[in-house]
């Protein structure tokens, strides 16, 4: 398994992982590496192995094969647990009690020191501090969603892991859950987080792996993923229609592929193509241009070409298909 660039520092390092789940296949040969300071996506369809990957590197669960490390350390050894959050689909929180008896219950729990303090400092950070003497029961989902990281972050962890963690959150309380993430990455903190939301993914995230059936279709930095997935070009906008024969030049001597729909030319070439020649070229024709839009494959356009090449790939019985991304 290629790894990438990953140094001993890695927050979490995966290598090599299997895991057989009921005689399944479930986790075939997964690894990557957290850096320090990542917001760091992990994406798939259902069933892919995403929260089976988020146990192991937990130490809920134990990989039949290959090593795991979270910030350097076994991830079941005690200190290595003292330096990890963690939010599954499963919140921990008593609807009960208040948010305040919540978390004092958890500081006492995990030793934290100067408890009250600590909650004051949690509260606030998840935009709950006039309400920590509320029970969780008159919560709504996005408040309680805050609460469970702020629970999560009590003992101050370096690493924090959450499965789908805006998973049922209407918009505003999907973006308020993405500004505690933000915020805590800026306060130091690593984060790890599985998601379906491809759009959240490419605002949150400056990494990603995206897993399908156990394996991993694609790894790196989010930008340089999408600017070198090959497909790169720019709608022109023209006053007029671009005559036959100097789209036929374009492609010519310019070198891309071009196609005309009315008074709009789409341009794109491999990964070295660069509007501004194709701009020069026609207006050097003479061709009056009103708007140039750069287009770039979105992570969900990476997405769905990924996962329709795995699919076919599974369907071929074969080796997965995109092997070359990694
Ligand atoms: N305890 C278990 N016993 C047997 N099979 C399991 C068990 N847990 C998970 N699996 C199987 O392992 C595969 C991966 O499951 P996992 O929960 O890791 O997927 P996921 O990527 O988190 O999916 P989702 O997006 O639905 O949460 C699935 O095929 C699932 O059915
Ligand atoms: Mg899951």
């Amino acid at each position: 398994m290629a790894m990438g660039p990953a140094s001993a520092s890695s927050a979490i390092r995966l290598e090599g992982i299997h895991k057989h789940l009921s005689g399944r296949h479930v986790l075939d040969g997964v690894g990557f590496a957290v850096e320090q300071g990542d917001i760091f996506g992990c994406l798939g369809p259902n069933g892919a192995g995403k929260t089976t990957t988020i146990r192991i590197m937990l130490g809920l669960l134990r990989a039949d094969a290959g090593t795991v490390t979270v910030t350097g350390r076994d991830p079941a050894e005690d200190a290595a647990r003292a330096r990890v959050g963690f939010l599954l689909e499963a919140d921990g929180l008593y609807d009960d009690l208040s948010a305040w008896d919540n978390l004092d219950y958890y500081a006492r729990l995990y030793g934290v020191r100067d408890p009250g303090g600590r909650i004051a400092e949690v509260l606030d950070g998840a935009g709950l501090a006039d309400r920590g003497r509320d029970k969780v029961s008159a919560y709504s989902k996005g408040m309680r969603q805050r609460l469970a990281i702020a629970r999560a972050v009590l003992h101050s962890p370096d690493v924090l892991i959450l499965d789908e963690p805006t998973a049922g959150l209407d918009p505003g309380g999907q973006v308020e859950v993405r500004r505690m993430l933000q915020d805590l990455r800026e306060r130091g903190t690593t984060v790890f987080l599985s998601s379906h939301n491809l759009d959240e993914m490419q605002r949150l995230c400056n990494r990603i792996v995206l897993i399908h059936g156990g394996r991993i279709r694609l790894y790196g930095d989010l930008e340089s993923l999408a600017a070198g997935s090959g497909r790169r070009g720019a709608v022109i906008e023209t006053s007029a229609p671009v005559p036959d024969e100097v789209l036929a030049a374009l492609r010519q001597e310019a070198g891309v592929s071009a196609d005309r729909d009315g008074a709009a030319v789409t341009v794109s070439g491999g990964a070295s193509f660069e509007v501004p020649p194709v701009v020069a070229f026609l207006v050097q024709k003479g061709i009056r241009i009103e708007q140039v839009t750069k287009q770039q494959d979105s992570l969900e356009d990476l997405y769905v070409r990924i996962e329709a090449e795995a699919r076919a790939g599974a369907a071929a019985g074969g080796a997965p298909g995109a092997g070359g991304r990694r």
